[in-house]
Protein backbone atom coordinates (compact mmCIF):
# COMPACT_ATOMS: atom_id res chain seq x y z
CA UNK A 1 0.00 0.00 0.00
CA UNK A 2 1.38 2.95 -0.90
CA UNK A 3 1.33 6.38 1.55
CA UNK A 4 -0.24 9.48 0.82
CA UNK A 5 1.02 13.17 0.95
CA UNK A 6 -1.20 16.11 0.93
CA UNK A 7 1.33 18.76 0.41
CA UNK A 8 0.67 22.57 0.56
CA UNK A 9 2.89 24.86 -1.98
CA UNK A 10 2.09 28.54 -0.58
CA UNK A 11 3.52 30.12 -4.13
CA UNK A 12 4.64 33.54 -3.41
CA UNK A 13 2.50 34.30 -0.46
CA UNK A 14 3.31 34.38 3.20
CA UNK A 15 6.32 36.14 4.88
CA UNK A 16 7.96 34.65 7.65
CA UNK A 17 6.16 36.39 10.10
CA UNK A 18 2.91 35.61 8.56
CA UNK A 19 4.08 32.02 7.53
CA UNK A 20 5.00 30.96 11.51
CA UNK A 21 1.52 31.77 12.21
CA UNK A 22 -0.23 29.89 9.63
CA UNK A 23 2.48 27.13 10.78
CA UNK A 24 1.52 27.04 13.97
CA UNK A 25 -2.15 27.14 13.40
CA UNK A 26 -2.21 24.43 11.33
CA UNK A 27 0.10 22.51 14.53
CA UNK A 28 -3.04 23.34 16.73
CA UNK A 29 -5.30 22.38 14.42
CA UNK A 30 -3.47 18.94 13.98
CA UNK A 31 -3.43 18.96 18.24
CA UNK A 32 -2.87 15.17 19.13
CA UNK A 33 -5.05 13.69 16.07
CA UNK A 34 -3.23 11.16 14.06
CA UNK A 35 -1.97 12.20 10.59
CA UNK A 36 -3.75 10.26 7.99
CA UNK A 37 -1.14 11.02 5.36
CA UNK A 38 2.15 12.53 5.11
CA UNK A 39 1.33 16.50 5.64
CA UNK A 40 3.91 18.82 3.85
CA UNK A 41 4.23 22.75 4.04
CA UNK A 42 5.89 24.33 1.24
CA UNK A 43 6.76 27.88 1.53
CA UNK A 44 8.62 30.74 -0.11
CA UNK A 45 12.47 30.10 1.10
CA UNK A 46 12.86 33.52 3.00
CA UNK A 47 9.59 32.13 4.79
CA UNK A 48 11.15 28.58 4.47
CA UNK A 49 13.58 29.23 8.10
CA UNK A 50 10.63 30.13 9.97
CA UNK A 51 8.24 27.78 9.11
CA UNK A 52 10.69 24.93 9.55
CA UNK A 53 11.77 25.88 13.03
CA UNK A 54 7.80 26.05 14.13
CA UNK A 55 7.70 22.36 12.64
CA UNK A 56 10.69 21.05 14.01
CA UNK A 57 10.10 17.77 15.89
CA UNK A 58 6.25 17.86 14.52
CA UNK A 59 4.96 15.26 12.57
CA UNK A 60 4.77 18.40 9.61
CA UNK A 61 7.52 17.94 7.14
CA UNK A 62 8.72 20.92 4.73
CA UNK A 63 9.71 21.69 1.03
CA UNK A 64 11.07 23.93 -1.12
CA UNK A 65 9.97 25.43 -4.52
CA UNK A 66 12.51 25.36 -6.48
CA UNK A 67 15.74 24.72 -6.03
CA UNK A 68 19.29 25.60 -8.55
CA UNK A 69 20.97 22.69 -10.25
CA UNK A 70 24.55 23.31 -9.01
CA UNK A 71 25.62 22.07 -5.54
CA UNK A 72 27.71 25.66 -4.56
CA UNK A 73 29.13 28.88 -7.05
CA UNK A 74 28.34 31.67 -8.36
CA UNK A 75 24.53 31.19 -9.25
CA UNK A 76 23.30 34.98 -7.91
CA UNK A 77 20.26 34.71 -6.67
CA UNK A 78 19.72 31.04 -6.82
CA UNK A 79 19.26 28.27 -3.74
CA UNK A 80 20.80 25.17 -3.56
CA UNK A 81 19.79 21.95 -3.19
CA UNK A 82 21.87 21.21 -0.06
CA UNK A 83 20.59 24.77 1.56
CA UNK A 84 17.45 23.62 1.57
CA UNK A 85 17.92 19.68 3.31
CA UNK A 86 20.26 21.66 5.64
CA UNK A 87 17.47 23.30 6.95
CA UNK A 88 15.39 19.98 7.67
CA UNK A 89 13.43 19.83 4.51
CA UNK A 90 12.48 16.91 2.62
CA UNK A 91 11.10 17.47 -0.61
CA UNK A 92 11.25 20.10 -3.27
CA UNK A 93 8.98 21.15 -6.37
CA UNK A 94 10.89 20.76 -10.33
CA UNK A 95 9.70 22.00 -12.56
CA UNK A 96 6.21 23.72 -11.52
CA UNK A 97 4.02 24.74 -14.16
CA UNK A 98 4.19 28.62 -12.97
CA UNK A 99 7.88 27.88 -13.96
CA UNK A 100 7.33 26.62 -17.07
CA UNK A 101 5.21 29.04 -18.08
CA UNK A 102 6.12 32.29 -16.48
CA UNK A 103 10.14 31.15 -16.36
CA UNK A 104 9.86 29.36 -19.38
CA UNK A 105 12.09 26.20 -17.79
CA UNK A 106 11.86 23.61 -19.75
CA UNK A 107 12.62 19.69 -19.70
CA UNK A 108 16.72 20.13 -19.61
CA UNK A 109 17.14 22.43 -16.81
CA UNK A 110 14.44 20.31 -14.87
CA UNK A 111 16.26 17.56 -15.66
CA UNK A 112 19.22 18.92 -13.99
CA UNK A 113 17.07 20.04 -11.06
CA UNK A 114 15.47 16.77 -10.48
CA UNK A 115 18.94 15.27 -10.14
CA UNK A 116 20.44 18.29 -7.48
CA UNK A 117 17.64 17.73 -5.59
CA UNK A 118 18.30 13.58 -5.49
CA UNK A 119 22.09 14.42 -5.16
CA UNK A 120 20.90 16.89 -1.80
CA UNK A 121 18.96 14.05 -0.40
CA UNK A 122 15.47 15.32 -0.83
CA UNK A 123 12.49 14.27 -2.41
CA UNK A 124 11.41 15.47 -5.69
CA UNK A 125 7.82 16.43 -6.41
CA UNK A 126 7.55 16.78 -10.13
CA UNK A 127 5.15 18.58 -11.82
CA UNK A 128 4.03 17.71 -14.89
CA UNK A 129 0.40 18.97 -16.85
CA UNK A 130 -1.59 19.47 -19.89
CA UNK A 131 -2.61 23.19 -20.80
CA UNK A 132 -6.31 23.78 -21.88
CA UNK A 133 -5.23 24.09 -25.48
CA UNK A 134 -3.31 20.82 -25.43
CA UNK A 135 -6.57 18.92 -24.04
CA UNK A 136 -9.03 20.57 -26.15
CA UNK A 137 -6.70 19.38 -29.23
CA UNK A 138 -6.42 16.05 -27.83
CA UNK A 139 -2.61 15.99 -26.98
CA UNK A 140 -3.09 15.97 -23.16
CA UNK A 141 -0.84 12.29 -23.13
CA UNK A 142 1.33 13.44 -25.50
CA UNK A 143 2.13 16.59 -23.70
CA UNK A 144 2.59 14.65 -20.35
CA UNK A 145 4.33 11.17 -21.79
CA UNK A 146 7.26 14.11 -22.89
CA UNK A 147 7.38 15.87 -19.78
CA UNK A 148 7.58 12.45 -17.98
CA UNK A 149 9.98 10.81 -20.41
CA UNK A 150 12.58 14.04 -21.34
CA UNK A 151 13.19 14.49 -17.15
CA UNK A 152 12.70 11.16 -15.97
CA UNK A 153 14.69 8.63 -18.25
CA UNK A 154 17.79 7.53 -17.65
CA UNK A 155 17.33 7.92 -13.69
CA UNK A 156 18.61 4.56 -11.69
CA UNK A 157 16.60 2.63 -9.99
CA UNK A 158 17.01 4.25 -6.33
CA UNK A 159 16.43 7.68 -8.15
CA UNK A 160 13.37 6.66 -9.17
CA UNK A 161 12.34 5.19 -5.78
CA UNK A 162 12.84 8.58 -3.93
CA UNK A 163 10.81 10.29 -6.59
CA UNK A 164 7.31 12.17 -6.50
CA UNK A 165 5.55 12.76 -9.52
CA UNK A 166 2.64 15.89 -9.31
CA UNK A 167 -0.36 15.84 -12.36
CA UNK A 168 -1.18 19.57 -12.24
CA UNK A 169 -3.60 20.19 -15.04
CA UNK A 170 -2.30 24.12 -16.08
CA UNK A 171 -6.16 24.79 -16.59
CA UNK A 172 -6.90 23.46 -13.27
CA UNK A 173 -4.12 25.15 -11.12
CA UNK A 174 -6.04 28.20 -9.74
CA UNK A 175 -8.93 28.38 -11.65
CA UNK A 176 -11.65 26.66 -9.63
CA UNK A 177 -12.12 24.34 -12.32
CA UNK A 178 -10.80 20.63 -11.37
CA UNK A 179 -10.39 17.23 -13.46
CA UNK A 180 -13.00 15.53 -12.85
CA UNK A 181 -11.75 12.21 -10.90
CA UNK A 182 -12.32 10.37 -13.82
CA UNK A 183 -9.86 12.27 -16.55
CA UNK A 184 -7.21 12.60 -13.04
CA UNK A 185 -7.47 9.02 -12.52
CA UNK A 186 -6.73 8.66 -16.39
CA UNK A 187 -4.03 10.63 -16.82
CA UNK A 188 -2.64 9.10 -13.06
CA UNK A 189 -2.94 5.42 -14.61
CA UNK A 190 -1.16 6.83 -17.97
CA UNK A 191 2.15 8.11 -15.72
CA UNK A 192 1.75 5.02 -13.72
CA UNK A 193 1.83 2.61 -16.93
CA UNK A 194 4.54 5.20 -18.48
CA UNK A 195 6.59 4.69 -15.41
CA UNK A 196 6.54 0.74 -15.73
CA UNK A 197 7.50 1.51 -19.28
CA UNK A 198 10.39 3.34 -18.68
CA UNK A 199 11.42 1.64 -15.56
CA UNK A 200 9.87 -1.52 -14.10
CA UNK A 201 6.53 -3.12 -12.95
CA UNK A 202 7.86 -2.36 -9.14
CA UNK A 203 8.70 1.26 -9.70
CA UNK A 204 5.47 1.53 -11.27
CA UNK A 205 4.04 0.14 -7.97
CA UNK A 206 5.42 2.56 -5.59
CA UNK A 207 5.72 6.01 -7.37
CA UNK A 208 3.60 8.38 -5.84
CA UNK A 209 1.09 10.40 -8.23
CA UNK A 210 0.17 13.38 -6.47
CA UNK A 211 -3.12 15.54 -8.37
CA UNK A 212 -2.76 19.37 -8.29
CA UNK A 213 -5.39 21.89 -9.39
CA UNK A 214 -8.10 23.56 -7.40
CA UNK A 215 -8.24 20.80 -4.73
CA UNK A 216 -10.41 21.99 -1.70
CA UNK A 217 -12.01 20.24 1.31
CA UNK A 218 -15.21 19.76 -1.10
CA UNK A 219 -13.52 18.10 -3.96
CA UNK A 220 -10.75 16.41 -2.22
CA UNK A 221 -11.65 13.16 -0.90
CA UNK A 222 -13.87 11.92 -4.13
CA UNK A 223 -10.46 12.76 -5.92
CA UNK A 224 -8.32 10.89 -3.00
CA UNK A 225 -10.47 8.49 -3.15
CA UNK A 226 -9.33 7.32 -7.08
CA UNK A 227 -7.36 4.32 -7.03
CA UNK A 228 -4.04 5.61 -8.76
CA UNK A 229 -3.86 9.46 -7.43
CA UNK A 230 -1.87 9.03 -4.00
CA UNK A 231 -2.58 12.48 -2.16
CA UNK A 232 -2.58 16.34 -3.09
CA UNK A 233 -0.39 19.34 -4.11
CA UNK A 234 -2.74 22.30 -3.22
CA UNK A 235 -2.45 25.62 -3.66
CA UNK A 236 -5.07 28.41 -2.58
CA UNK A 237 -6.80 26.32 0.28
CA UNK A 238 -3.34 25.81 1.70
CA UNK A 239 -3.22 29.19 2.87
CA UNK A 240 -5.70 28.87 5.17
CA UNK A 241 -5.66 26.53 7.97
CA UNK A 242 -9.31 25.19 8.20
CA UNK A 243 -9.01 24.67 4.29
CA UNK A 244 -5.59 22.71 4.48
CA UNK A 245 -6.93 20.62 7.61
CA UNK A 246 -10.21 19.82 5.79
CA UNK A 247 -8.28 18.40 2.90
CA UNK A 248 -5.60 16.66 5.24
CA UNK A 249 -8.45 14.75 7.87
CA UNK A 250 -10.81 14.19 4.26
P1 LIG B 1 -4.30 25.63 -6.73
O1 LIG B 1 -2.74 25.43 -7.07
O2 LIG B 1 -4.66 24.59 -5.70
O3 LIG B 1 -4.43 27.03 -6.24
O4 LIG B 1 -5.03 25.39 -8.02
C1 LIG B 1 -2.15 24.17 -7.18
C2 LIG B 1 -0.69 24.31 -7.51
O5 LIG B 1 -0.33 25.21 -8.26
O6 LIG B 1 0.15 23.52 -7.02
Amino acid sequence: MRKRIIAGNWKMNMDHIEGSSLASLILEGIGEKELPCEVVVIPPFTTLPAVAEVFAGSKVDTGAQDLWYEDAGAFTGEISGSMISRLGCRYVLVGHSERRHILGEGSGILALKLRAALRAGLTPIYCVGEAAEERESGNAEDVVEKQVREVLEGLGPEEISRTVVAYEPVWAIGTGKTATPEDASGMHSFIRGLIAGIFDKEAAGRILILYGGSVKPGNASELLGCGDIDGALVGGASLDAGQFLGIIFS
